[in-house]
């Protein structure tokens, strides 16, 4: 278990935190065989070349479904120890996305995986209706599964003081409730997983890369990588522009954490990207807001949707040129400020744990803690300006008190 740092909550939560290091995976090998059979029509015709392509992006949105917890006191505390995220207002969240996303009408709504809580099959069905409505109304929804997502050991339902295991969602299954959101559509389909190729517009199309099977968890398979580099290599002939979409980053986010949140074969999968020209690769999992750039190529991680502030982001493509700017999903003022004040009592809890290993002075202790919710806001929500932070009166603080602990050294790795 990482220590408990808001980053490595962040971590631990997308990795399945307590959760997942009580229940290890064991798969077996090999390509887990999918049904291939699975056609549906397109939402809205492919665009002619040069038109401009607007996606509305959003990744983690860990919602868990109302019939799954009973707003009962072990729901609550187990929320309240998790890693900032608004959990139990799921709905409310799902409800804004699906609002904005009608509001805003981009030529695709993308979700970069983490679709669920905990791989709840209950909460999948529950996306899907809200996806479905979306669909109906014109708009393209094109998800990704999580790492979360897909046979997930550690899908409960929440009953007053404890848990009971509820059933989770199988490969196969999460293609039969995702199909007609990206896969069913797809001009080309991956035979060894959720990964597919979308055309938006005769010159731009997303490749969407899912790291999450069962053959092989947080790694692309052989099969997906050749898949991907056949892709690519018509799209280049064709001179189509192609964005990436990949749950796990591609490059590391931060230096501390290094390939804590990327798909376990990066090196491979970036050097692919990179060789066909791919210059944005969009993807989430480390709930925190941050653009890595490596030989040209660009990987955003958008933030936890339910994690304060909300983050969404909008992307537009015309030609080669991509514009990618990070946005705030619209929610009502009263939910804004409980997600804010839960994200504010998760590091104050976190560092606080920590500073109180050191004995300091109440007033010392308090200017560190008040120094450490100032930076973690502005990291996570991708708003940090590191120089600028060098200039926080808490930092001097920081280095005089607190040098040897892993926040200082967490605070040093961001840039
Ligand atoms: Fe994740």
């Amino acid at each position: 278990m990482l220590p408990s740092l808001v980053i490595a909550a962040a971590v631990a939560a997308a990795a399945g935190g307590s959760f997942a290091a009580l229940a290890k995976r064991a798969f077996p090998g090999g390509t887990a065989a999918v049904p291939r059979e699975i056609t549906v029509s397109r939402t809205a015709p492919v665009l002619p070349a040069g038109t401009p392509v607007h996606l509305l992006a959003v990744s983690d949105l860990h919602y868990i479904s109302p019939k799954l917890n009973d707003g009962g006191e072990f729901f609550r505390r187990t929320v309240e120890n998790a890693d900032g995220k608004l959990t139990e207002r799921s709905e409310e969240f799902l409800a804004a996305l699906e609002a904005q996303t009608l509001k805003e009408r981009p030529d695709a709504l993308v979700i970069s995986g983490d679709l669920t809580f905990n791989g709840e099959h209950q909460s999948l069905r529950d996306l899907k209706e809200t996806f479905g409505r979306i669909r109906e109304k014109g708009v393209t929804v094109l998800v990704l599964p999580g790492n979360h997502d897909v046979s997930y050991p550690m899908a409960v339902n929440f009953t007053g003081k404890g848990t009971e295991r509820v059933k989770n969602v199988s490969q196969a299954e999460f293609l039969e409730e995702c199909r007609e959101f990206g896969y069913g559509a797809a001009e080309e389909k991956d035979r060894a997983s959720f990964s597919y190729y979308y055309p938006l517009s005769e010159d731009f199309a997303l490749l969407f890369l899912d790291a999450n099977t069962e053959a092989a968890p947080g790694a692309l398979l052989p099969e997906t990588l050749d898949f991907a580099e056949r892709v690519l290599k018509r799209a280049r002939q064709k001179g189509v522009t192609v964005v990436t979409v990949t749950h796990q980053n591609v490059l590391p986010q931060n230096r501390l954490y290094g390939d804590a949140f990327a798909v376990r074969n990066r090196k491979e999968t970036a050097a692919l990207l990179k060789k066909y020209g791919v210059a944005h690769n969009l993807s989430g999992h480390a709930h925190l807001t941050h653009c890595a750039a490596e030989d040209g190529l660009a990987d955003h991680a958008a933030g936890c949707m339910s994690l304060a502030p909300f983050r969404i982001a909008r992307i537009t493509v015309c030609g080669k040129q991509a514009d990618y700017r990070n946005g705030i999903l619209e929610v009502p003022p009263e939910l804004r400020e409980e997600g804010e004040a839960r994200a504010r009592q998760t590091i104050r809890q976190q560092v606080g744990a920590e500073l109180d290993r050191l004995s300091l002075p109440p007033e010392i202790r308090e200017n560190l803690v008040a120094s450490a919710v100032r930076f973690n806001r502005a990291y996570f929500s991708g708003e940090l300006d590191p120089e600028a932070f060098r200039k926080d009166p808490g930092l001097t603080l920081w280095k005089e008190y607190a040098s040897g602990t892993l926040f200082w050294s967490y605070m040093q790795s961001a840039d």
